[in-house]
Formats: structure tokens, sequence, C-alpha cells
């Protein structure tokens, strides 16, 4: 048996890598992993020395300069090196980029909420005066809801406008402001310092720090009492509902595990196949014809129970074997779904060095 020699391509901002590192432990006796950290000055000369057989990649999600500067090292990792990185590249680059991806929907004809991005706010009023109302206004990046408003008039589209455009930029509305709290809070703090508060603290700095300007980006409303939320790895397929609190259903974590439809399974499944998109969740509203719309693709995503999908109450998969779908009882999310993703990626592996034997 083959040993594979990987990277996993941390930043310094994110400690989600961690999962990565676990499930490597895990199939320990496939491979053998280092850890690079792909945001240090030295990422391209930790690559070119490692010799790896593949990389696993964690996109930071906080800002878009940190994502910017993720995309451009593995780019250029891609172009570079011929092998195999784990989310793909393309899957990376449509991560936490709202903007990115409704071009990239739009480009492959995937159905999705209307979507235009405006780079000159002449032509976002000149849009507005024709719009018909709610309007959604996003960030390009998200977070779990907080860069999505619901603009109800034009009045108040304007003035989002302006606020984007009037060189301030708008951000988005976040975990506790310790710069407003007191000199004992910081006192406290410095006594302290226990990492976990620290890297909190650090978060929220850089989450408020993303600041959207010169640019708008606006959708069209689609009225839903919940998303769905599935999960292709490979070959297994999942579904939930993510059912609406408020007026989002990002970031409020209620969950339904109805049985999904069939048809939601095919329509994810032809999606993906066709743009070889093979690790990710995708997010779709079901609008009033009953059409899907894709609104987020994301190759890393969160997992608040130890399952994705429940059908007739038991946690399993659903693959698609001899023209129809199965569903398979069983554990096949540990580890937030790592190890599936993991398994998924020395099976690309194997197909890689067998290729290799042949030719
Ligand atoms: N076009 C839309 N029409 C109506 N509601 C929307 C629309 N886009 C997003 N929302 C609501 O806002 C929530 C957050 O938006 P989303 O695009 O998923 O951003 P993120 O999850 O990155 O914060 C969604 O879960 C959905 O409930
Ligand atoms: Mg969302």
């Amino acid at each position: 048996m083959h040993k594979y020699n990987v990277a996993i391509l941390r930043t310094e901002f994110d400690e989600d890598y961690r999962w990565w590192e676990k499930v490597c432990r895990l199939r320990q006796n496939k491979l053998n992993f280092q850890i690079v950290d792909l945001s240090r000055s030295d990422w391209f000369e930790q690559i070119e020395a490692g010799r790896f057989d593949g990389l696993l990649a964690i996109p930071p999600g906080l800002t878009s300069a940190l994502k910017t500067m993720y995309d451009e090292r593995l780019a250029i990792i891609h172009r570079t090196f011929d092998i195999p990185i784990y989310p793909s590249i393309e899957e990376v680059q449509v991560y936490e980029n709202k903007k990115y991806l409704a071009y990239w929907l739009k480009a492959n004809k995937i159905p999705h909420p209307a979507t235009h991005v405006f780079y000159h706010d002449k032509d976002a009023y000149e849009f507005l005066s024709q719009s018909e109302f709610p309007v959604v206004g996003k960030m390009s990046v998200g977070a779990s809801g907080k860069g999505v408003v619901i603009l109800r008039n034009e009045e108040a589209a304007k003035r989002y406008v302006a606020n984007l455009f009037a060189g301030k930029g708008g951000g988005r509305v976040t975990g506790p402001n310790w710069r407003k709290k007191g000199l004992l809070t910081r006192a406290v703090k410095k006594l302290l310092k226990p990492r976990f508060i620290m890297d909190r603290l650090r978060h929220y700095r850089l989450e408020r720090s993303e600041l959207q300007r010169d640019f708008v980006i606006f959708q069209e409303f689609i009225p839903h009492q919940f998303e769905w939320r599935c999960v292709r790895i490979g070959e297994s397929f999942f579904a939930h509902k993510k059912m609406v609190k408020g007026e989002k259903a990002s970031g409020a974590l209620l969950k339904n595990y109805d049985n999904p439809p069939l048809e939601l399974l095919d329509f994810v499944k032809d999606v993906t196949d066709r743009v070889g998109f093979h690790s990710l969740s995708v997010d779709l509203f079901v609008d009033t014809q009953g059409n899907y719309l894709i609104n987020e693709m994301q190759c890393i995503f969160g997992q608040s129970d130890p399952y994705q999908m429940l059908v007739n109450g038991e946690p399993g998969r659903y693959r698609y074997a001899d023209g129809r779908w199965v569903f398979e009882a069983g554990d096949y999310n540990q580890y937030l779904s790592f190890l599936l993703r993991i398994d998924h990626f020395i099976q690309i592996l194997n197909q890689n060095h067998h290729e290799s034997l042949l030719i």
C-alpha cells in the first residue's frame, strides 16, 4: 500500500485546520502529513520543498483580504505543481465570495436568485429606480447572515448604496466590541489572557475590520420558510432544512430533518456533476413555482449535529447506484464530515497514483 505525503494548508487566522489534522491522524496508515502555514511569507518554498502528493485546503472565510491571500497563493500552487488540491481550486474560489459566486453561477447557467454587482453608484441608483422591493443587499464575504440586509423600499436601498460608496464603507454587525468596554475589562483581560479569549477577540476584531466599499451586491428577494442545505462529498449525498428565524435561515442553527425529496438530490447531483464539484454544501431556495435556486456553495461548512441528514429518523447518506437513489443508514458525518472528506481525498490520490503507474 502506497503511503501519501500530504500537507494541510492552514492559515494563522483559523483553527479549523485541526479537523484536517485529526482525520489525518486517523488515517496515518495511508498518509503522512505536514502542516504548512499558507499565511507566512515562505509559503512557496515550503510547498516546493515538501514534494507533496496532495494538499488539503481550508480557506479562511473571515475577511476578503485573507480570502484573497489564500486564493492567490493557492492559484499559483495549482499552476506550478501538478498535484491534487482538496477541496478543488474552483470550489475554494467560489467560497465566501458572493460576487464571484454570482458571476460563476450565471456563467455556468445554474439557476440562482438574480444578482447584480455594481461598481458605479449611478448604475445602482438606476437599477433601484426600476426595482420592485424588497431587494436583498449582500456583503461579498458572508458571516452567518451578518452581511445580508433586506431593503424594504427605495429610500432604504439608496441609503445603503450611499454608505458603501461614501468611502467609509459598510461593515457587519458582530460580537462584543471590547473597545467600548471599560478599563477594568481591559485590565482583567491582560491579567488572565486566556488563549481562548484572545483568539475570540482577534476573531471579532478581524470580523469587524471587514469593510466593503465601492461596490454593491443586490439580489432578487426570494420569499422562503427554509433553505435546503445539501451536502455532497464524493458519492455521498445529504440534505436537511435550515429554517428561517427572523428573516434569515443562515446562522440561526434551526434545523429540520425532514426526508429530502429525491428530485432535490437529482438537482444537486446534476449540477455538481456538470461542473465537477465533488466536495461542498449547496444551499438553495425553492421559489413559488417550485424551482430550486442556488444561494450558496461552500467547500467548508459548519455542522451542529452529528449528522447531516435523517431519513425516517435515521442518520445516513444517499448514494446514486444503478440508476436510483439508495439510502444507507450509518454514521457518515463524523468529525464534522472531515473523515468522509479525507477518505474521498485518499480515493482521489489512489486514482492518481494508479493512473501514474499506467503511463
Ligand atoms: N435572495 C434572498 N431572498 C430572501 N432571503 C435571502 C436571500 N438571500 C439570503 N437570504 C436570507 O438571508 C440569509 C443569509 O444569506 P446568505 O446569502 O446565506 O449569507 P450568509 O449565510 O453567508 O450570511 C439566508 O439564509 C436567507 O434566509
Ligand atoms: Mg448562508
